[in-house]
């Protein structure tokens, strides 16, 4: 299997699973065993973080990677008399990608389909057909006549729910398509470059994580870097390319098929979650990508941050940086990356493992 069908397919195994901010039990299952075949140790912390570890020659020079397996998705906050479903959203879901979707809610009896339903535009006046739909007049209909057949189906109240959507390929098979790239593709990378490092021996020891609940403030990131205590950290994860229709091309951020993004600054307006990428760590990315000869785009994205965000304020301060994959139509069940982007990705972050030394990282 050549290398974009291998990170397809990890890809697909990825996002077949569910895996809502704090409801991560199913994809975790699947990626602690693809990582135990890469890894000299895999373990779960107390939190649902799952830490995979290389062993190196130096087990004091600690290279954290971060890819969180969490997603967005609903959450069922009320059932009706009449059996529709009301529910509220885990973290940045717009009701525009609701409209017209499929969903699947994870019940304690498995998984139930349902769709989303609205008002019908018919009985709609002009003026609330011309509105954004808002999330409280949204609801689920599972095919129940009421309350007591909803609850048959073993549906209640927290049950998370997620879109359903399989992944598929566009264009020319190396564009693909589907749910929770966001980021499902970051852990298909970072396992990616476990498999090229594992066995090869570096001299900085590796702890791969798939973190939790990075999609309501990057939770998992912070108490597991405070546990592993890393030298240094780089974040996996997708970041906007906004390289379609209608947008001018100051505001592409990244482009689709351009290489993995290095990243420089992200949440630009400030406030809590947001990193500048630590100067040394992305000095030595670039450095790595262009010996490698390894395509990259540098990145300042507006909006959005990633594990890095938590991790770089963590005790005494972790050198941090990221990088990203370019990932269209980011928080929708459409999203859209480039293999080569993805597999290019991998081979940057197993170069640098196999390159980084602590003199890299001093001022
Ligand atoms: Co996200
Ligand atoms: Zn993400």
């Amino acid at each position: 299997m050549n290398e974009h069908e291998r990170m397809y397919h990890l890809l697909k195994d990825l996002t077949e699973a569910c895996g809502v901010s704090g409801f991560e039990d199913e994809v975790r299952q699947v990626i602690v065993e693809k990582l135990k075949e890469y890894s000299d140790e895999v373990r779960i912390d107390p939190f649902g973080n799952v830490i995979a570890v290389i062993k190196g020659e130096n087990k004091d020079f600690k290279v954290m990677l971060a890819a969180h397996m969490d997603e967005i998705g609903l959450m069922v906050t009320h059932i009706e008399k009449n059996g529709f479903i009301r529910f509220t959203t885990v973290g940045g879901v717009n009701a525009l990608t609701l409209i017209g979707q499929r969903v699947v809610i994870q019940t304690r009896k498995g998984k139930i389909k349902g769709v989303i339903g609205m008002k019908p535009p018919h009985l709609m006046t002009p003026e609330e057909a011309k509105k954004v739909p808002e999330i409280k007049n949204l609801f689920i209909d599972v095919g129940a006549s009421n309350r007591s057949e909803v609850e048959k189906l073993g549906i209640r109240v927290g049950d998370v729910v997620v879109i359903d959507r399989d992944i598929a390929r566009l264009g020319n098979g190396k564009i693909v398509t589907g749910r929770a790239f966001d980021d499902r593709a970051g852990v298909a990378v970072m396992i990616d470059a476990m498999m090229r490092v594992y066995g090869k021996e570096p001299s900085c020891t590796v702890y791969a994580v798939a973190t939790v609940q990075e999609e309501v403030g990057c939770r998992g990131a912070r108490v597991v870097a405070f546990r592993i205590n890393p030298t240094m950290a780089i974040a996996i994860d997708v970041t906007a390319a906004n390289d379609v229709a209608g947008v001018s091309e100051h505001e592409y951020v990244t482009r689709l098929g351009a290489g993995p993004a290095i990243k420089i600054m992200d949440n630009v307006r400030g406030g809590f979650l947001g990193l500048i990428a630590h100067p040394k760590v992305r000095e030595l990315l670039i450095r790595v990508a262009e010996e490698e000869k390894i395509p990259y785009q540098l990145e300042v994205l507006v909006g959005g941050s990633t594990d890095a965000s938590t991790i770089h304020l963590v005790r005494e301060g972790v050198p941090s940086g990221v990088i990203s994959i370019p990932t269209r139509y980011v928080h929708s069940s459409t999203e859209v990356i480039s293999l080569d982007d993805a597999v290019n990705a991998a081979k940057l972050i197993a170069a640098t493992i196999n390159k980084v030394k602590p003199e890299d990282l001093k001022f």
